[in-house]
């Protein structure tokens, strides 16, 4: 059970790259011997960086936010995931619902982006989540079941091993409405449930996030939930305390 734990960061576009510095300089004192598995999901200039300055830290890992849906070639301004893999990251981050609403990514492109990562021995963790205006139409399982159908579950068992699922309703990101407990632990629960018929007792040992105004205040009551094995953090991420905090409440 608690080899499921983890808290990754997801930075977004912030940090300029000596904050970013800065930060991780931070990170790299505040967290030591944590109760989960910690990821920082930094933008694509600060990958090596990063790497670099925790060669050291046995505890973080580090994240691309996104990669190609092309293994190489002419494809002005993309990264590769062998890119991403050639910095030293372990994670990818893919299916962001900032990354499918504004750059248009559906579950067939994320099919591709999923494949190149793990092809490139990059972990994945996989957004998914549901708009205001579906949840409102109470079709938030069948939403969350598509996107986990069409963008995952093509892949083999020993692939799905190296997948990460991060339960992300859109509603909840960044507008401080984070989900109730209760309301994530139903999804969590349905989501896993959705693994174990397609991948049988592998959904036990599946690694589910919530991710959505989690913060210091909220993070303990979601993550006492049995099947909320920990959080995507956003906003909180970009401050060493609370991210810290977060950690700490595993
Ligand atoms: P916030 O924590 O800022 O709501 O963002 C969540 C998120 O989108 C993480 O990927």
């Amino acid at each position: 059970m608690n080899n499921r734990k983890m808290v990754a960061g997801n930075w977004k576009m912030n940090k300029t790259l000596q904050e970013g510095e800065t930060l991780i300089k931070e990170l790299d004192k505040l967290i030591s011997n944590p109760a989960c598995a910690v990821v920082i999901g930094v933008p694509f200039i600060h990958l090596t960086t990063a790497c670099n300055l925790l060669k050291d830290n046995k505890f973080i890992q580090v994240a691309a936010q996104n990669c190609a849906d092309k293994a190489s070639g002419a494809f002005t301004g993309e990264v590769s995931a062998a890119m991403v893999a050639s910095t030293g990251a372990t994670y990818c981050i893919l299916g962001h619902s900032e990354r499918r609403t504004y750059y248009h990514e559906t579950n067939a492109i994320l099919q591709e982006k999923v494949n190149l990562a793990l092809e490139n021995n990059l972990k994945v963790i996989f957004c998914v989540g549901e708009t205001k205006e579906e949840r409102e139409a109470n079709k938030q399982e069948q939403i969350v079941k598509q996107q986990l159908q069409e963008g995952l579950f093509h892949l083999s068992a020993e692939q799905f091993k190296q997948i990460v699922i991060a339960y992300e309703p859109v509603w909840a990101i960044g507008t401080g409405l984070t989900a109730t407990p209760e309301q994530a632990q139903e999804m969590h629960k349905y989501i896993r449930e959705l693994v174990q018929e397609k991948y049988g007792d592998l959904a036990a040992s599946t690694t589910i996030l919530y991710g959505g105004s989690c913060n210091p205040k909220t993070a303990p009551e979601l993550f006492s939930k049995p099947d909320i094995d920990g959080g995507l953090i956003g906003g909180a991420s970009l401050k060493a305390e609370d991210f810290s905090a977060i950690i700490n409440a595993q």
